[in-house]
């Protein structure tokens, strides 16, 4: 990676397109994402979030537009943006009959990693998952396999992790698991672009959210940027904060109208 790959946006989105036949899913999408920051594109069922991912994973060629993950061209440098990327789907794709070690070392091997067994016990121990290392995944429970399923995915060190609905299906504890590996990711430098239609976890976890509807980017900011886009509501004698809800909601409405851009970001 040379100097210049790495000032900038890590990941760069600009005028994405994409349609399946006549649906138009992303109609000029376009945001970036700060290095070791995390990203929360939110979005309500269809609103195109995965395919925006997989575009960017390299899984799905876009119709227009461009877009760079770590300085490489997600179209014409496929195979780097790949080096520098792990993808979480939705499902967890990790092998029940093993063990989570197992699973681990697995990976490492696939890699070509030196020290595949070291690699799996440091990894168990950052995702809290060395007492439960040494048993079959089958006994997981969800979270844990979540947990399991994050970990396999930052074998090799990518610098961007792109998480699909990380905690869709999970309990409230579970899910507070997940956002506490994926905060300290964020700490130690991982770029992170998650996808959810949680407001609450975009609320947790993200630095920046953008709210991805009918095709563009209608909204990108903090959460306090997107809390100002509201006024307070007078509640007797008390001003009532929006909550990212009622901003997501406003935006978002029933049908739908408000498909022209807003950025309330300073450096998007
Ligand atoms: N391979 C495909 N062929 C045709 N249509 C597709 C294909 N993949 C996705 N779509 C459609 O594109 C739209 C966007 O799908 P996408 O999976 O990107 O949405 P999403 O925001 O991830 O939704 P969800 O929250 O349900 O996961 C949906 O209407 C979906 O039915
Ligand atoms: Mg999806």
């Amino acid at each position: 990676m040379t100097a210049n790959k790495v000032r900038g946006p890590v990941i760069h989105v600009q005028g994405l397109t994409k349609s399946y036949k006549e649906l138009q899913v992303l109609r000029g999408v376009d945001f970036d994402v700060a290095r070791g920051s995390i990203f929360a594109l939110l979005g309500s069922n269809g609103a195109g979030k995965t395919t925006a991912v997989r575009i960017l994973s390299t899984l799905l060629k876009a119709d227009a537009g461009t877009a760079r993950v770590n300085g490489f061209d997600v179209a014409t440098q496929a195979a780097d943006v790949r080096k520098s990327i792990s993808l979480t789907g939705q499902f967890a794709a990790v092998d029940e009959i093993l063990s989570g070690r197992e699973n681990l070392v697995l990976v490492a091997r696939l890699r070509h990693l030196k020290d595949p067994g070291k690699v799996a016990d440091d990894l168990l121990g950052r995702f809290s998952l060395t007492d439960a290392g040494a048993r079959k995944v089958a006994t997981y429970s969800g979270g844990m396999r979540r947990r399991l399923d994050i970990a396999m995915s930052l074998i090799g060190n990518p610098p961007v992790i792109f998480l699909d609905e990380p905690t869709t299906g999970l309990d409230p504890q579970a899910r507070i698991e997940v956002w506490q590996a994926v905060r300290e990711l964020a700490a130690q430098g991982t770029t992170v672009l998650l996808t959810t239609q949680y407001l609450d976890e975009a609320e947790q976890l993200a630095d920046r959210i953008a709210i991805l509807h009918e095709g563009r980017i209608i909204v990108n900011g903090t959460l306090t940027e997107l809390k100002q886009l509201l006024p307070p509501a007078k509640v007797e004698y008390v001003e009532k904060q929006p909550t990212l809800e009622d901003v997501f909601l406003t935006l978002v409405g029933d049908n739908g109208k408000n498909g022209n851009g807003r950025n309330v970001g300073t450096n998007a």
